[in-house]
């Protein structure tokens, strides 16, 4: 019997030590990774310990994604993106600032023109229109806010005067204060109002995006565009976030915590996510892709975040705050 067990034994051994082996060699092909990774998006690290931190941060993330990747049973896929060395609440706490959840008790006239709009496009999609300026990037400000409200009013303005002109973002960080409050947040409403009583705002080329809050520093001769007023959509309804996505962008607020929207990178997002509305971000579109409805939606985490800085959200939902809330608080500017 002993001649047989041996070679048993050494078979699981052998296995034993090809694993621990493979083990070592995967941590290394991920430290590389890192490596690479850091090349890619030009990250430097303090120091070892805040390297060492940043790699077991990166580890976890990769391990996540990948596993939810080979799982598939999600109509989306997750990427390694710039926000893989960071922690889900590091991200969400740096970048997410919709503030108008807090502030939502004033209720506005219930005017919405789009009520009774009956036949609607089965997709739509703004770009095809040439109303929606390339993708934009936030950085490490929480001005989501600037983003939805100002890629809204690019639309409008587009569709009424024919001319898509990129605009800026950081005049309102720099000078609508009183209510928004830059990288710490504000609402896409607040930024309508402001630019309605600053009878207009600047070009981004007139007035670029730094990603931190400054000095006021705008001229009213450089206004490029103006808005004459905002509506709400009514909330909770897809039907009418539809209506009025039909005529034109909507500004829209969602929930982005959890590490599938930090990671998501294609495919319809199916969740999860829940409806503590904590990102400004604009619907510029919907549409159907196998059999799966969704709201086609402009991010500001540059091109590298998703499809190419885009993400589907899945549209008509059970719910009716929408998937991720996103029918909640849709308001669209009038020109
Ligand atoms: C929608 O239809 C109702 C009923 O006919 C009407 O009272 C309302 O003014 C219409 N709304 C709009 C925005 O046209």
């Amino acid at each position: 019997m002993a001649f047989k067990i041996l070679p048993l034994a050494l078979v699981l051994l052998r296995m034993l030590a090809f694993q621990s082996s493979s083990r070592i060699l995967q941590e290394a092909s991920i430290q590389e990774r890192h490596e690479q990774w850091m090349i890619q998006y030009g990250r430097v690290y303090k120091d070892p310990q805040e390297g060492e931190k940043r790699f077991n941060i990166f580890k976890q993330n990769v391990e996540y994604i990948e596993s939810f990747n080979t799982d598939g049973n999600k109509p989306y896929k997750l990427g390694i993106n710039q926000f893989a060395d960071l922690t889900n609440e590091e991200f969400t706490t740096s970048r997410n600032r919709f503030k108008g959840y807090m502030f939502s008790s004033i209720t506005r006239t219930p005017s919405f023109k789009y009520e009774n709009v009956t036949d609607v496009p089965s997709s739509v999609d703004w770009r095809e229109q040439g109303a929606v300026t390339p993708i934009k990037n936030q950085g490490e400000c929480g001005c989501c806010w600037a983003f939805s409200a100002v890629a809204a009013i690019e639309g409008i303005i587009k569709l009424s005067t024919g001319e898509l002109i990129s605009l800026s973002e950081q005049e309102l960080l720099d000078c609508d204060t009183d209510v928004d409050h830059g990288c710490e947040g504000g609402s896409m409403n607040d930024a309508f109002k402001f630019i309605i009583q600053n009878n207009g705002i600047n070009s981004e080329a007139n007035y670029p995006y730094k990603g931190i809050d400054g000095t006021c520093n705008a001229n009213e001769d450089n206004h490029v565009a103006t808005i004459n007023g905002y509506e709400d959509v009514p909330a909770n309804s897809e039907q009418a976030l539809q209506n009025a996505v039909a005529n034109h962008p909507v500004s829209v607020a969602i929930e982005t915590s959890g590490s599938d929207f930090q990671f998501y990178q294609s495919g319809i997002f199916t969740g999860s996510c829940g409806t503590k509305l904590d990102h400004g971000v604009t619907v510029v579109g919907y549409g159907v892709s196998d059999d799966t409805e969704y709201w086609l939606v402009k991010n500001s985490w540059g091109i590298e975040w998703g499809e190419e800085g885009y993400i589907r959200i899945q549209r008509n939902v059970d719910a009716e705050e929408g998937l991720c809330g996103i029918a909640m608080r849709a308001s669209y500017p009038t020109a």
